[in-house]
């Protein structure tokens, strides 16, 4: 157990813990014992499935952030978001035009969006959330996709936006647009695809498959990386 003076105090759910200095909000809460079963996924940042909402005891503004890269702080107050229920376009890609019209029928409150830039304000990855939702306005599909990229579909911009927007959801469908229609095809992916399902590679992978972690990790160390194209 840690000394006194490395604990933190903190309230989850209204309760009152003390836990060690520097753990994050995650790894705080199942200190705790709180076991999460929702609401958790890579741990690092990545995967965005544990975005939180926290305030301070004597500061009720409410604050957002990713559970898994956040450090707690004294007088905390915690509470899990495992589901945001942000709207969410029910469409099939094939029969979808990569424009900005179609992007607007299928999220019409888009045109609500009036410049606070509270989306980006929040957004944990640092992306130009509100840049990327005026680039949707004008149709600038490829734009949408390439600011977006990095996303983790965590939805805290959704959260936020005072308007009920939901940026991440809306990015996530210019990316897909831009994949399926607007990408420049690879002749080389195509190639390594047919060779995969022609059984090119059938020796090699069963080989793969017998290898132990150690042997797997001296072979991905070794091997060739491909120039790029
Ligand atoms: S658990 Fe994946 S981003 Fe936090």
């Amino acid at each position: 157990m840690a000394e006194d003076n490395t604990l933190v105090d903190i309230y989850i759910m209204g309760r009152h813990y003390r836990v060690p200095e520097g753990l994050t909000i995650l790894t705080a809460l199942e200190y705790c014992g709180y076991r999460m079963v929702r609401g958790c996924g890579c741990r690092a940042g990545f995967c965005g499935a544990c975005a939180t909402v926290y305030n301070f005891k004597n500061n009720p503004q409410l604050r957002f952030d990713l559970a898994c890269q956040k450090a707690v702080e004294p007088d905390m107050f915690l509470v899990q978001i495992p589901f945001f229920p942000a709207v969410r376009a029910i469409y099939n890609l094939a029969e979808t035009e990569a424009t900005g019209e179609q992007v607007l029928a299928l999220y019409p409150d888009l045109v609500k969006c009036f410049g606070c830039n509270t989306c980006t304000k929040t957004c944990p990855q640092e992306l130009e959330v509100m840049w990327f939702m005026s680039d949707t306005l004008r149709g600038d599909i490829k734009e949408v996709a390439n600011k977006s990229f990095d996303c983790i579909m965590c939805g805290l911009c959704a959260a936020r936006c005072p308007q009920g927007l939901v940026p991440y959801n809306i990015a996530l469908l210019c990316r897909r647009l831009y994949g399926h229609y607007l990408a420049p095809v690879s002749k080389h992916l195509d190639e390594r695809i047919a060779g995969i399902e022609s059984g090119e590679f059938d020796d090699e992978l069963k080989k793969l498959k017998k290898m132990d972690e150690d042997e797997l990790h001296s072979k991905y160390e070794e091997r060739d990386i491909e120039p790029a194209y």
